[in-house]
């Protein structure tokens, strides 16, 4: 029989016993990565930790909660690639604000529910301020602007896709001919939301970028009025700041035109280089952002914060109530009239308050710092770019931008087919030394090496090192492959 007062009361010695138990863990984590710099940064599962996570079984009856925590951070945590590692040059991904951490504690111990206003009040006034904050560094009106923050990046494009689809497609009598246009260098999430929305493939239009990764305009205009020959209806039209593969910036004010020409909805996909409008000296380059009808900007990506935390941000909030308001019988009474509820802004009903970690490190850091860290990626970037470019076997396909590059160890004393391969095993060579991980992407149909300077943790003496260190193995590669 359940007995609710034994259980009330293990339940908050458990809770304080857990605080004190992750003060020392903090500390603990602290200690082993105070020192990260000078640790390996591939940590895969051994076989013994897969063994050991297999066979864990899972039991009617509970055990030692300290044994379970150790088990979590030393061997499950323990498995894990160090993302937060300065010379971890691969994925997208951001070193971690102390703020964020507290936020993120914070939000679980209070957990409350950002599906409604009512119940949520402080964070959803929270989540509110921000996304007029961002809507405003976007250049949107802040009396019409809306948003709300969701898991990612995907979601995010995702959710303002949708807005564009309810808004261009009423009543969705025009799906079956309906067609969106984004460029090569699109996120994969931008193909696999339109294929969400109801696209078929066919209806997915992708379109050409130019030398520097940028979308062709002028293709762009030719296949829409091909498009509209064909008796289709183009409806959208995605650009991003900052592609996975190059941080290439599309050239936002003429998408901006065409989408104003041909009546399409506009999103931007800043899930990455949304950050550069924390920079004064950068935000000039998402210059046309303003003509967007929506934007995704990830704060887990290039701003300090844990996963997750994304915001999309709608220039006329009304276009989210449209496509995503639902009232139900069971939420009458707790529908909010003078604010939205989260649950009529997107996907998403329950949510934790994944924009009070970014509110506390933006109040406790200050956004300048933050805009440092953006400053200091882009100039990273240049630095290895410029040692690349003096290194004669080494040929560099994206410059710089965003803090991101791609290079491409190319010799010219070795056959030209064999160049994939050389590079390809420049990185497996580089990532299991563990000195430092970078990873391939074709560019142009080129293999090469993305380096993406993005680590607010990373040092301008991190990447010098790293070139010198994939110099020191190219060679070593080169002699083993030819
Ligand atoms: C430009 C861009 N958009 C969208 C995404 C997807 O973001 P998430 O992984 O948060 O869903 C990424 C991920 O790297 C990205 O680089």
């Amino acid at each position: 029989m359940f007995n609710r007062e034994k259980y009330n009361q293990e339940r908050a010695e458990a809770l304080k016993a857990q605080i004190k138990d992750l003060e020392k863990r903090f500390e603990e984590y602290i200690e082993k990565n105070i020192d990260v710099r000078n640790q390996t940064i591939n940590n895969v599962a051994t076989p013994d930790v897969v063994k050991k996570i297999m066979e864990t079984p899972i039991g009617c009856q509970g055990r030692d909660p300290r044994e379970v925590g150790d088990e979590i951070a030393d061997c499950i945590m323990g498995a894990t690639i160090r993302t937060n590692h300065p010379r971890f040059f691969s994925f997208v991904t951001s070193a971690i604000s102390p703020y964020s951490i507290a936020g993120e504690v914070l939000s679980c111990l209070y957990n409350p529910n950002m599906g409604s206003y009512m119940i949520s009040q402080g964070p959803m006034l929270v989540e509110e301020k921000l996304v007029k904050w961002a809507g405003s560094l976007a250049g949107f009106d802040a009396d019409t602007v809306g948003g709300i923050f969701t898991s990612g990046g995907s979601l995010s494009n995702l959710t303002g896709m949708i807005a564009g689809r309810e808004a261009k497609l009423p009543g969705r009598e025009d799906l079956s001919r309906a067609v969106a246009f984004c460029s090569d260098q699109a996120h994969s999430s931008i193909r696999k939301g339109m294929r969400m929305m109801g696209l078929r493939n066919d209806q997915i239009v992708i379109v050409e970028s130019d030398d520097k990764f940028k979308i062709r305009t002028d293709r762009l205009t030719e296949a829409i009025d091909l498009a509209i020959a064909e008796g289709k209806k183009p409806f959208l039209l995605v650009g991003t700041i900052g592609t996975t593969n190059t941080g290439s910036i599309d050239p936002l004010d003429k998408l901006g035109a065409i989408a104003e020409k041909y009546g399409l909805w506009l999103h931007v996909d800043g899930a990455y280089g949304g950050s550069i409008l924390f920079s004064d000296i950068y935000r000039n380059l998402a210059h046309g952002l303003e003509r967007a009808d929506s934007f995704s900007w990830d704060f887990h990506k290039w701003a300090l914060q844990t996963y997750s935390c994304s915001c999309v941000i709608v220039k006329d909030k009304t276009n989210l109530l449209n496509a995503f308001s639902e009232h139900p019988e069971y939420l009458e009474d707790v529908i909010s009239t003078e604010h939205n509820d989260g649950w009529d802004l997107g996907i998403e009903m329950s949510r934790p308050a994944r924009s009070i970690k970014l509110w506390y490190t933006i109040q406790a850091m200050g956004t300048d710092l933050i805009a440092d860290i953006i400053d200091y990626s882009f100039f990273n970037a240049s630095i290895a770019a410029k040692r690349f470019a003096e290194a004669e076997d080494f040929e560099i396909i994206s410059t710089p931008s965003c803090g991101t590059i791609n290079v491409r160890y190319a010799p010219k004393d070795v056959d030209p087919a064999l160049y994939d391969k050389l590079n390809v095993k420049i990185s497996d060579e580089l990532i299991n030394s563990g000195y430092a991980f970078i990873v391939t992407t074709v560019l142009k149909g080129k293999k090469c090496l993305r380096m993406i300077a993005i680590n607010g943790n990373t040092d301008t003496a991190d990447v010098l090192s790293t070139v010198e260190k994939i110099k020191e193995i190219a060679k070593t590669v080169k002699k083993e492959t030819v």
